[in-house]
């Protein structure tokens, strides 16, 4: 058996930690570091075990195996009064439908330590619903409460945040706005730990991402240190080229590593960091060939599908940014063609 690693100078860490509903294994033997000060990004497909991790590290439910430790001191069934250092939202937020925003903030600020009225005020700013705060929660919308939830979880100022897929019924900006949030929250020294299903937005948000698969962890890293590991590059060549551009290209970045577009459109993609995407388009130019266009982008996606054993989605190769400096005014200049 190996060793666990340690857990000095980190927010939040687990080691070992099973979980069983019934006969349903839902964690086996989970170990998490997060560091702190970061946005960490709790990345999973239904059923992995996202929200049980969640209601674990909160105290709602009991561990079968395995530890926890938040802000650096042992977290176990006694010390759920331990949790005023973290602001949660797990499953949505539970709130009375007949207070408005505002009075279900000061409801639960009386439940705690003494809360000033004015930070109530600052996060219903800061979760951009201070012109509804009035209203009764009732009538608010789903994206609504999520935000109210936000607003709930900050209350106490925690050092740890924990947001069991806090983008679930926000439009594109109150994604923004959460996003802006959290980031500002990191910058100012407090670790935010977030689950989601979906890749796009903790790629966006994160600094360190989790991957995790049926109850285990997969893979754990910087974001740009995933990113890197999965770069792609793709260049365009004249389509009568392409062939010899790809074994020119296989040569380089070794065997499987290139593969053509089925347009037949002249573009080839090559798995190969992005750091070398310069040095490909070099070795293409010394056999005379000229690319019109070379863009770097990544295979995130395809990482989290493989990982997780999901199906790739229809068209998805990855994401790409065009690069202007090697761009150059090739001989083959798109849609100049005949
Ligand atoms: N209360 C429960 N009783 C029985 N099984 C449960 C219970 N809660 C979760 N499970 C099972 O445990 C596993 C992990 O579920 P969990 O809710 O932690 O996943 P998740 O990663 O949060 O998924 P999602 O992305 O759908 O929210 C699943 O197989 C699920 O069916
Ligand atoms: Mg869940």
């Amino acid at each position: 058996m190996t060793a666990a690693p340690p857990t000095d100078g980190l927010a939040l860490a687990t080691r070992g930690l099973h979980k069983r509903y019934g006969s349903r294994v839902a964690l086996a033997g989970l170990d998490l570091s997060v560091p702190s000060g970061v946005v960490y990004g709790f990345l999973g497909p239904n059923g992995a075990g996202k929200t049980t991790t969640m209601r674990l590290l909160t105290g709602l439910i009991h561990p079968d195996a395995g530890s926890i430790e938040v802000l650096g001191r042992p977290f176990g069934r006694r010390d759920r009064h331990r949790l005023f250092e973290v602001g949660a939202i797990i499953e949505a937020p539970a709130f009375y439908p007949y207070l408005s925003g505002r009075e279900n903030l000061r409801a639960l600020a009386a439940t705690g330590a003494p809360t000033p009225r004015s930070r109530i005020e600052e996060l219903l700013e800061l979760v951009g619903l201070r012109d509804r705060a009035g209203d009764r929660v009732s009538g608010y919308s789903l994206g609504m409460k999520q935000r109210l939830g936000i607003a709930a979880a900050l209350l106490s100022d925690p050092r740890l945040l924990l947001l069991d897929e806090p983008a679930n019924g926000l439009d594109p900006a109150g994604i923004v706005a959460m996003r802006d949030t959290l980031r500002h929250l990191a910058s100012r020294g407090k670790t935010v730990f977030i689950s989601s299903h979906i890749l796009a937005e903790i790629q966006q948000l994160a600094d360190q991402a989790g991957i995790i698969a049926s109850g285990r962890l997969v893979r754990e890293g910087s974001i740009q240190a995933l990113l890197a590991s999965q770069g792609l590059v793709r260049v365009r060549v004249a389509a009568e080229e392409a062939g010899r551009a790809a074994a020119i290209l296989e040569a380089f970045a070794g065997p499987g590593s290139v593969s053509a577009s089925p347009g037949d459109d002249g573009w080839l993609t090559v798995r190969v960091d992005h750091g070398r995407a310069a040095a490909a388009n070099r070795a293409l130019a010394e056999a005379g060939i000229y690319a019109s266009a070379l863009e770097s982008g990544n295979d995130l996606e395809s990482i989290f599908l493989q990982l997780t054993g999901g199906e790739p989605s229809p068209g998805g190769e990855g994401t790409f940014t065009r690069m202007p400096d090697v761009d150059g005014p090739g001989p083959t200049a798109p849609g100049s063609g005949a």
